[in-house]
């Protein structure tokens, strides 16, 4: 099609972009209609807008601004599983309760493209070398599972936790044809829900959209706070209405620990009334790559690692702990009004982060270019900035060990947050579980490992030791499968029993 007749040059030169049609005439047909189609799809006017806004916001926000306005999280809103352990079967009774009514729904951020992992395919397709080589998606289908069933359980009621997963347009085909592959994992297919969030242009810094090839624009996901408007546009929140969900547990794909659909977190968010809550888990280290939740002009909101100064990330408080200690793990509760009031009012005034970017550009001789320096920015919107929206936001605290082994970085010796951090954090959660339920190991020359291993040979590698979240969800229900027995590593527990494995790759 004539990009004259079809409009689209007009419309592009209003918008300041007719650059993207400059290489228009080396493009094969299909070329020029994949563009065309792509360019129609978008709203330029309100691009244009979201970068005008976007530069503004990143320019006034100086890092010493930001830091004078932080407050740390009040106590009163803070329940957490070390300081408040007598409250804790309370609240999980209470989030128990709420499940097998069918009231709770999970909600998986995965839109995300693994960048620093260095994958070519969605990151919860990946696996990370655990003995039964079980992918990130799968523990969590199956931790949904069980959850499902000890519910069932404990009310003598049938009842689901629908699980709602977040795609973007980088992402979607693979998963589903990965879900579709495994079987859902053995959840019912009608539960699990895909929906896409939306993508947005790259752009350079006078607002000019930059072509990664001659005929086509360089696109990213809009961030995870893309979240709110693809529940809108997608129809995710009517579903959610018409399953009559009231509470949401919203997650990111890449925390191994991650407890899905927690009942404590969502039984303490539910007794306290709360709209909006955050787990957090204490940040200890003041260069460590999490956000913090902390109040900035005396709302809510996560203040990112990289938009706070070293000084404010090192202040302390009187007790010697990090001022700004309540480490985001990304795993939030809302109400469902809370959310359907987001996605019906609010979205549109969240605001995009930038992020300044190296992006691959074709300069106008039609070359690919890789600059070594960022030429551009990508515009994102976070997840948490609508905790500013909450009238009774809580954060909930747990322990990292149990909780919080996310995954971001490929292998490299002393790395963090790697497949072999992950793999590693997992198995000694698990062998705690079977010290915790009085089982014990026994090392190569016959004796017990002791409960609390000794580094000496310079060995501080897990017990190997792997527990199907079919078999448990947080550490339950193994008494019977461990109690006074001993196990040489590596020892597997699954829905086919106890097992000892002789010889394994971990
Ligand atoms: C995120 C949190 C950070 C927290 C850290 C803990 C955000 C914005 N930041 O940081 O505060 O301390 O996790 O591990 O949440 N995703 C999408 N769509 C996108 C981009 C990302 O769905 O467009 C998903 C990813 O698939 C992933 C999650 O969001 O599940 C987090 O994304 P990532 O970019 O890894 O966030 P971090 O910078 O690690």
């Amino acid at each position: 099609m004539d990009p004259n007749t079809s409009g689209l040059m007009q419309r592009l030169a209003e918008a300041g972009q007719s650059h993207l049609l400059q290489f228009w005439n080396d493009l094969s047909p299909e070329e020029q209609a994949d563009m065309t189609l792509d360019l129609q799809g978008m709203d330029l006017q309100e691009i244009n807008g979201f970068f005008k806004n976007a530069m503004e916001t990143s320019s006034n926000s100086k890092h010493e601004k930001m830091d004078a306005r932080m407050e740390p999280v009040p106590r009163e809103v803070l329940g957490s599983v070390t300081r408040d352990r007598e409250c804790l079967k309370n609240w999980e009774a209470a989030g128990l309760h709420c499940i097998s009514q069918s009231k709770v729904a999970a909600l998986l951020l995965a839109g995300g493209q693994g960048t620093r992992l260095g994958l070519s395919y969605p990151k919860g397709m990946y696996d990370v070398g655990l003995p039964s080589h079980k992918t990130l998606f799968q523990i969590q289908a199956e931790r949904i599972l069980k959850l499902q069933q000890l519910a069932e359980q404990k009310h003598k009621i049938k009842c689901c936790i629908p699980w709602y997963i977040m795609t973007s347009g980088r992402t979607m085909e693979s998963t589903k044809e990965f879900f579709s592959r495994h079987n859902y994992f053995g959840l019912d297919k009608n539960n699990v829900v895909f929906f896409q969030q939306g993508m947005l242009p790259a752009m350079d810094y006078n607002g000019k959209i930059i072509l990664e090839s001659k005929g086509k624009l360089s696109m990213a996901p809009d961030g995870n706070g893309g979240l709110y408007r693809a529940l809108g546009n997608q129809g995710i929140t009517d579903d959610m209405q018409r399953r009559g969900i009231e509470y949401i547990h919203v997650y990111c794909v890449d925390n191994i620990l991650v407890k899905v659909a927690d009942p404590a977190f969502v039984g303490f968010c539910v007794q306290k009334e709360a709209d909006c809550g955050a787990k957090v888990v204490e940040k200890t280290n003041p260069t460590e790559a999490v956000g913090v939740v902390c109040k900035v002009d005396g709302r809510y909101q996560v203040v990112e690692y990289s938009e706070i100064t070293l000084a404010t990330a090192e202040k302390r408080s009187a007790d010697g702990r990090l001022m700004f200690n309540a480490g985001n793990v990304a795993n939030h509760y809302f109400s469902f009004s809370f959310l359907r009031d987001v996605v019906q009012k609010h979205e549109p005034r969240l605001q995009h982060h930038v992020a300044q970017k190296k992006i691959p550009y074709v300069d106008v001789q039609g070359r690919l270019i890789k600059p070594d320096k960022p030429n551009g920015i990508k515009m994102e919107k976070f997840v948490f900035d609508i905790f500013q929206f909450a009238k009774t936001f809580v954060v909930y605290e747990v322990l990292r060990e149990d909780e919080f082994s996310p995954l971001k970085n490929a292998d490299t010796q002393e790395g963090k947050d790697t497949p072999t951090t992950a793999r590693h954090a997992l198995m000694s959660l698990h062998h705690r579980w079977v010290l915790n339920a009085g089982g014990h190991f026994i090392d190569e020359n016959g004796r017990r490992v002791p409960a609390i291993p000794s580094l000496k040979d310079g060995t501080d590698l897990p017990i190997k030791c792997e527990i199907s979240p079919l078999v448990s969800y947080g550490g339950e229900g193994l008494d019977e499968l461990v109690k006074g027995r001993e196990f040489h590593p590596t020892l597997m527990i699954d829905e086919h029993g106890v097992h000892e494995l002789v010889k394994n790759g971990v």
